[in-house]
C-alpha cells in the first residue's frame, strides 16, 4: 500500500463506532442515506446502500412515521401496471434506499463529447488546441461501490472509513497523481477517484452539534458500521448471555457429577485372600 505521508501524522480512528447511541447514528444516517433536507445527502449522490430498506431505520433512529415520510419523498419505479407500463410512485417502508445509478455501467460511464478542436496555422506548423472533452460525470470511469457492507469489506472497516474520509492531503514531493484522481494515503495505491467530500460546516445538525469534518466522518463511519452489521449489538449481548448461562450449566453439571460419583470415588474395595 502506498503510505507515504500517512506516517507523519496520526491516523484518525473511530474505535467506539458501534454503540454510539442514536444521535450520532442518526446524523450519519442523514448524511449517508436517504433523508430529509437540509443536511445534504453527500454520499448518496454517488453511492448506493442496496441492503438497507426504509423499514430497517424504524425503531433504530427514526420513528415509523418519520421513516414513512422519508420513504415517501423518494420516487420509486414500480410496475407493470394494468397497461404493462412501469410507473413511479412514492416510496414505502419496504423499499430499499434509492440508488443514484441504475447499474454499475451507468455509474462508470463517462459520456465524452469530443469536438471543438480548433486548428490554426502558425507559419508552417499546424497548431491544434486539445480536443474538448466534457465528462458528464465526476466519477471518471471509477465505480462508487455500494456502501452497505463496506465496513465489513475493508480491513478494520470503521477506522478505515474514518481515515479515508479525513485522509485527503496534498501529494508529497515527488508523487504525482493523474488528473481526475485525488491523493489519499489511506486508499490502496494512494490515488482515489472520489474527491474529498467532507468540509467543516458542510452540513447543519439539528441538535446543534458543531459540524466539524471529523464529526461528520465519525457519523458516517458509525452509520456504515451499523449498516454492515445491524445485529452487532444484539449478537454481542446474546453471546454474553449464552456464555453466562452455559457457565452456570457447566458448574451445575460438574457439581452433580461429583455428587453422584462421590460414593463410588470414595469407596475402598479390599480383597482379602483367605488361604
Ligand atoms: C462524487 C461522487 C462521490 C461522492 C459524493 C462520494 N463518493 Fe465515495 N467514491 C466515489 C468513487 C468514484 C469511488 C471509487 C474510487 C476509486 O475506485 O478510485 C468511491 C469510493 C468510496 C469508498 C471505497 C473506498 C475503497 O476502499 O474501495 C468509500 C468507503 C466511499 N467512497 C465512501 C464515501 C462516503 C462515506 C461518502 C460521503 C461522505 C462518499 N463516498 C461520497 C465517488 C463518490
Amino acid at each position: 500500500m502506498h503510505r507515504s505521508g500517512a506516517g507523519t501524522r496520526s491516523t484518525p480512528r473511530c474505535d467506539d463506532a458501534r454503540s454510539d447511541g442514536a444521535r450520532g447514528w442518526r446524523r450519519g444516517a442523514r448524511r449517508g442515506g436517504p433523508p430529509p433536507p437540509p443536511p445534504p445527502q453527500v454520499c448518496a449522490a454517488c453511492h448506493s446502500v442496496n441492503q438497507l430498506h426504509y423499514r430497517n431505520l424504524v425503531g433504530v433512529a427514526y420513528t415509523e412515521d418519520e421513516a414513512k415520510a422519508m420513504a415517501a419523498e423518494a420516487e420509486v419505479v414500480d410496475g407493470p401496471n394494468d397497461e404493462g407500463e412501469a410507473f413511479e410512485r412514492p416510496g414505502r417502508l419496504s423499499d430499499p434506499l434509492p440508488a443514484p445509478y441504475a447499474s454499475e455501467e451507468a455509474a462508470r460511464f463517462v459520456r465524452r463529447r469530443v469536438g471543438g478542436g480548433v486548428r490554426a496555422r502558425a507559419g508552417r506548423r499546424a497548431l491544434s488546441t486539445p480536443l474538448l472533452v466534457v465528462s458528464s460525470q465526476v466519477n471518471g470511469g471509477a465505480y462508487p461501490p455500494d456502501l452497505s457492507l463496506i465496513a465489513k469489506a475493508r480491513h478494520d472497516g470503521t477506522n478505515y472509513l474514518m481515515a479515508l474520509l479525513l485522509g485527503y492531503t496534498e501529494p508529497p514531493a515527488g508523487v504525482s497523481v493523474r488528473e481526475g484522481l485525488y491523493y489519499n494515503p489511506y486508499f490502496p495505491g494512494g490515488a482515489i477517484a472520489m474527491p474529498k467530500m467532507l468540509v467543516d460546516g458542510g452540513t447543519d445538525y439539528d441538535d446543534g452539534t458543531p459540524a466539524t469534518e471529523a464529526q461528520q466522518a465519525k457519523d458516517v463511519a458509525t452509520f456504515l458500521a451499523w449498516a454492515a452489521e445491524p445485529e452487532s449489538d444484539e449478537r454481542k449481548l446474546a453471546g454474553a448471555k449464552w456464555t453466562l448461562v452455559l457457565a452456570l450449566v457447566w458448574a451445575t453439571a460438574l457439581y452433580y457429577k461429583r455428587w453422584k460419583w462421590a460414593p463410588i470415588k470414595s469407596r475402598r474395595i479390599v480383597i482379602d485372600a483367605i488361604n
